[in-house]
Parts: C-alpha cells; structure tokens; sequence
C-alpha cells in the first residue's frame, strides 16, 4: 500500500507570511477561496451552500516536531508542528461555483496545498 499523498487543489487566503495568519479558524474572519484541480470537480457533487464541510491542508512550512514536556502534547492541541502536518477546519460553504468553493475565516497561508474535503459531521461547539 502506498503512503503518498496526492494533493486536490490550493486554498487561498489573505496571508502571505506565517506571522499573519489567525492562530486558528474563526467564523467571522475574511472570505477565504478553495480551488479544486479541474480534473476532481465532479467530486465536488452533492455539496451545495450552506452545508459544513470538513476540509484537510498540509501545512507545508511546519516543523516536523513532536512535543515530549510540556503540559499537554501534541496530539492534545492544533499546533501545526506535528510529524504528519495536516490542518482540518470545519466551515460552513459561502458559495460554490464549479470548481471554487468560498467559505471564511482559514487559518493558512495562501497557497497552501489541499489533501481533501468531506461532509462535516457538525455539533454545535464540538467540531
Ligand atoms: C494552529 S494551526 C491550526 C490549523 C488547523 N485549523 C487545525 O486545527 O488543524 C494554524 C497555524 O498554522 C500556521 N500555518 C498556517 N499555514 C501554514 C502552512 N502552510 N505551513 C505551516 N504552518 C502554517 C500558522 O501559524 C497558523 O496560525
């Protein structure tokens, strides 16, 4: 079985530094764009406004750490360095248009590369 990953499209944001993206993602921050590659917009299919979705990133510049002190580790928090870097956000979809979703309030660097996207299993305050 393979391990490699194979990436589905980008997401666009207002940051182009570390230093300015938001510490985590927050309903009310600015529109964000996320581009699905051509070739897996039929994926995008049954998904409409309004819907949350759960969306997966690398979050490439990440150091490949893991905490071992510390009061909680790794895996008890959101930090980006971990040894398999993968962001996850669950937002609501703003609009969709072909092959570009727009929802708000991401967390990344623009151009930060997509892994996937499912339907969210969304409660209230536990996401
Ligand atoms: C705390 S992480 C949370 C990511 C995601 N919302 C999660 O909970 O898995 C968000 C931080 O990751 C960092 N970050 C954003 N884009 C990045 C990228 N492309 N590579 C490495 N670090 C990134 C920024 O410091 C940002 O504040």
């Amino acid at each position: 079985m393979s391990t490699s990953l194979s990436f589905i499209g980008h997401i666009s944001t207002p940051y182009v530094y570390i230093k300015d993206c938001p510490r985590n993602i927050s309903p009310d921050g600015p529109e964000c764009k996320i581009t699905i590659d051509k070739s897996f917009e039929s994926g995008l299919r049954g998904l409409s406004e309004g819907d949350h979705i759960l969306i997966l990133y690398w979050l490439a510049e990440a150091k490949r750490d893991y905490l071992e002190d510390g009061k909680k580790g790794t895996f008890a928090l959101r930090t980006p360095h971990r040894p398999n870097p993968i962001g996850a956000a669950v937002v609501p979809i703003i609009a969709l248009k072909g092959n570009v979703i727009i929802v708000r309030g991401l967390d990344c660097l623009t151009g930060t590369a997509l892994l996937d996207i499912k339907p969210a299993i969304y409660k209230e305050n536990n996401q």
